[in-house]
């Protein structure tokens, strides 16, 4: 497909990220999208240790998308757009990659980074993932890098992906796998909800950031969509860092889950929250600085059709 073409396809739609989404409604509640706006920048700013710490899963999640040179690609849940860059360097200067996010602020960074970083590949569109406005079969591939966990109905997020699908284009999510594999991400939920005052919480309600982790959860997610040659794969994705007092400057800063939680905190009994889980994050101190335990499962999929390919003809 062409430039003009991809155009086309997203025309109704298409938006300079900070526009609003017109008439189409929201599937997530307004106030995801808020805190994503605010979490925006500091997502950005750790931009060099996400991709550090997602390196071998992106790389991964890409190939089992079937993406290569040429591919028009659907990027949804592209947050500030590091996935987006990797795929745009991947399909070359003859492929196209379209960036989707809930959050305004955030897109605009994925397209300030992708600019900057020369693409003219890349195009943006303000859209939750639950109602995506795409025209159908108009993409070789899709992928939510991170993102489909956090939906209040993933399996419509990934209808979604299956409908702007061409027939043989491929499908690829990245999400947590089940709590005990992620501890870090159990240890900061659990030590939020306790300050704020909140029960615990069902790790699978959905939503939440472990939400997609039961084994086989997200495969019968992905055959209800749709897809077909449904496999996952689990990749161990430890988030390396200086020291457990890096990790939680980049939780303050950049995830929202958790924000979330400790929102309505004054700034004593936040404080207090912070500083119970920098403490109990530093059981993951090593010899060379931190490492924090985490799980991903890489889940692809096919729409059915045509076999399939990673080059456009
Ligand atoms: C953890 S970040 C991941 C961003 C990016 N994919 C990455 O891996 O760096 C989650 C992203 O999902 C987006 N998001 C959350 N709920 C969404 C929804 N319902 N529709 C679209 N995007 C959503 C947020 O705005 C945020 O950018």
């Amino acid at each position: 497909m062409t430039q003009k073409a991809l155009s086309t396809t997203c025309s109704a739609r298409r938006t300079q990220a900070g526009d609003s989404f017109g008439d189409r409604a929201t599937m997530a509640p307004p106030s995801v999208r808020a805190q994503w706006d605010q979490a925006a920048p500091g997502w950005d700013a750790h931009g060099p240790q996400i991709r550090a710490w997602l390196a071998r899963a992106t790389e991964a999640m890409l190939g089992m998308a079937g993406i290569g040179p040429g591919s028009r690609v659907l990027d949804v849940a592209a947050g500030a757009g590091d996935q987006t860059l990797a795929i745009a360097e991947r399909v070359g200067p003859t492929g196209q990659v379209l960036a989707t996010d809930l959050s305004p602020a955030i897109l605009a960074l994925a397209r300030d980074n992708t600019a900057r970083a020369g693409y003219v590949n890349v195009q943006t569109l303000l859209a939750d993932g639950e109602d995506l406005g795409v025209e159908p079969a108009g993409f070789d591939a899709a992928v939510c890098r991170l993102g489909l966990m956090l939906f209040p109905d993933p399996l419509r997020g990934l209808r979604e992906m299956h409908r702007a699908l061409r027939p043989g284009g491929g499908a690829c999510t990245v999400v947590f796998s089940q709590p005990e594999h992620n501890p870090c991400i159990t240890l900061l939920l659990s030590t939020a909800l306790k300050h704020a005052g909140l029960p615990p919480r069902d790790p699978s309600a959905p939503g939440g950031l472990l939400s997609l982790g039961r084994p086989g959860r997200i495969d019968e997610l992905f055959v209800a969509a749709g897809f077909e040659e449904v496999a996952t794969t689990r990749i161990d994705a430890p988030f390396q860092l200086p020291s457990a007092g890096a990790y939680l400057e980049f939780v303050r800063s950049s995830a929202s889950p958790i924000q979330q939680i400790l929102g309505g905190l004054d700034d004593a009994a936040a404080g207090a929250a912070w500083a119970e889980m920098e403490e109990r994050l530093s059981v993951f101190t090593t010899s060379t600085g931190w490492s924090g335990p985490n799980e991903l499962l890489l889940t692809a999929g096919r729409r059915a059709g045509a076999a399939a390919s990673t080059t456009r003809r």
